[in-house]
């Protein structure tokens, strides 16, 4: 079923049973209120032309979680209904004309916790029937990559290999251009987001765990320790699984060797998360490295949380072959004006039936 909006701009770019935001060449859908509550954020922003940002507004609630040392699925899902109210009005409490700035409503659909998409996607789907806006749709994980089209004066070139690298994913794709992607690899246990929060756990450095272990990691004086790293040759594919217990066997052999001097577990804890960070960076870089060299792409998109990580940036700008874009960290990391940047490139089918799906895949 297709339902046609009152919108007569919109009206006008209706074919083939879907709405499409580009019509004869021209965007007409200019500004897209997004909503953004897969995990542990509750986000909301406008953006113009897919590019510049309006408003952005990002309510954590890290510090909530923290305590649990991880995200607590119901308990994001009751915080987002608590605070989606106000973050939705603090957006629109920025737009010159309300409402009237606003063309179309997109929101995550998945992947991520359905119980925290619910509440995003179903005030998203609500203020579009409401107001007689297109409803877009977005794909989470699609999204990040949106975040290095959101600040640079000269977005990414197509064709682009993208890193995306977050609590959930870890996943290389190949993109051609907008909405046509390709899945080179991605990794076969844990994400490496999920792999930084599990080892800072081991290494009781706290939550959330890639920062903890950014700030932490201090090189060991011996230059050649190293961690192992799992190359799975001839694939683009990751494994974190190895890695980790590597770091697990390296801090049981260190609490035998330190036994009550806490100085030096502290310090032996330290360089782990350093030669952790090191093998992740560097399986990483390789990997991308290796997937532009294939496929010939002309430049890297690195996003998601994981992105924020400075020895990764560091790295990899240094060693992609390409230009390398990356997101500003508070674009790296979860928030709505990604949803409204890849939303302005999608076509809109013409009803409210998106539904949550946790395990949406992208590519
Ligand atoms: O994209 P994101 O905000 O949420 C998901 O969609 O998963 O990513 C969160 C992940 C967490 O695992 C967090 O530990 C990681 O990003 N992260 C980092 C850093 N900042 C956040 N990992 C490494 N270094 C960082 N500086
Ligand atoms: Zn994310």
């Amino acid at each position: 079923m297709v339902t046609l909006y009152r919108a007569i701009s919109v009206q006008l770019a209706f074919r083939d049973g879907i709405i499409h935001t580009e019509y004869e060449g021209q965007h007409v859908i200019k500004r897209i209120l997004a909503i953004e509550t897969s995990c542990d954020e509750t986000a909301a922003a406008v953006v113009a032309h897919g590019r510049t940002i309006v408003s952005n507004v990002v309510a954590s609630q890290i510090d909530i979680h923290r305590r649990y040392g991880g995200v607590v699925p119901e308990v994001a899902s009751r915080q987002h209904v608590l605070s989606i109210e106000q973050v939705v009005n603090a957006v629109l409490a920025e737009l010159p004309n309300g409402w009237g700035d606003v063309d179309a409503v997109a929101a995550t659909y998945g992947p991520g916790l359905s119980g925290a998409l619910l509440t995003g996607l179903n005030v998203a789907k609500t203020i579009a029937w409401v107001r007689g806006l297109p409803f877009i749709g977005v794909n989470h994980v699609e999204a990040h990559i949106y975040g290095a089209w959101l600040t640079e004066r000269e977005p990414p070139t197509f064709p682009c290999v993208a890193l995306i690298v977050s609590g959930g994913h870890t996943l290389l794709v190949y993109m051609r251009d907008h909405g046509h992607a390709e899945r080179l690899g991605g990794t076969l246990d844990d994400a490496a987001g999920e792999a930084f929060d599990k080892v800072a756990r081991l290494l009781e450095l706290g939550f959330p765990g890639g920062p903890a272990i950014q700030q932490s990691a201090i090189a060991p004086a011996d230059v050649h320790a190293r961690l192992p790293r799992a190359w799975l040759h001839g694939t683009f594919d990751f494994s974190f699984s190895g890695l980790k217990t590597a770091v697990l066997h390296e801090m049981q052999h260190a609490r035998s060797l330190h036994g009550d001097n806490t100085r030096a577990l502290a310090q032996r804890q330290r360089e782990l998360a350093y030669l952790f960070q090191e093998s992740v960076v560097d399986i990483l870089m390789r990997k991308t490295r290796d997937a532009v060299k294939q496929t010939g792409a002309t430049t890297v998109v690195l996003a998601g949380g994981v992105a924020a990580n400075a020895r990764l940036r560091e790295v990899l700008q240094r060693r992609a072959g390409v230009p390398v874009h990356v997101p500003p960290i508070h674009l790296c990391t979860d928030n709505a004006a990604m949803i409204a940047a890849c939303a302005y490139w999608r076509p809109v089918f013409g009803d409210y039936a998106t539904t949550v799906d946790a395990n949406l895949a992208f590519v």
